[in-house]
């Protein structure tokens, strides 16, 4: 990794909790791929696009049952006092309601070499 420059990594998604996660419309793309190859139970690949000495890297990041304390539905997993936290910190959160083996987000590598 020492030898990779100009590296960003950005974890973005559809439904943000923090609005600066939203993806572009090129990673919503890739969301919605990633959601159809989950949702047909196939095999998730991550996604490499390269152009010229620029390459892209996207990963799906699905929820598992830990992540529903925070991702999950209020009321069930997502206790009503940790959801007026979040709602204190986050005021346009959208980012409740997931259940296990849902795609939450991507993350979304851009090295330039
Ligand atoms: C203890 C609470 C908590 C748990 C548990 C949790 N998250 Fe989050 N998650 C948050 C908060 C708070 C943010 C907003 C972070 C920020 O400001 O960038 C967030 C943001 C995210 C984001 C970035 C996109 C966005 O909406 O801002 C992804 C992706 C994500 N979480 C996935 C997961 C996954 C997958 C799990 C389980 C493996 C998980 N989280 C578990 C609280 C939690």
């Amino acid at each position: 990794m020492a030898t990779v420059h100009n590296a960003t990594i950005k974890r973005v998604t559809d439904k943000p909790r923090n609005p600066k996660n939203t993806a572009n419309s090129q990673e919503l793309e890739f969301i919605n791929q990633f959601k159809t190859q989950i949702a047909t139970g196939r095999e998730v690949e991550p996604i490499l696009v390269k152009k010229g000495n620029n390459t892209k890297f996207y990963l799906p990041i699905v929820t598992n049952a830990m992540c529903l304390q925070c991702h999950g539905s209020p009321g069930k997993e997502l206790e009503t006092i940790t959801l007026a936290k979040i709602k204190q910190l986050y005021p346009l959160d959208m980012a409740t309601g997931y259940s296990e083996n849902e795609v939450r987000g991507i993350w979304s590598i851009n090295f330039n070499n």
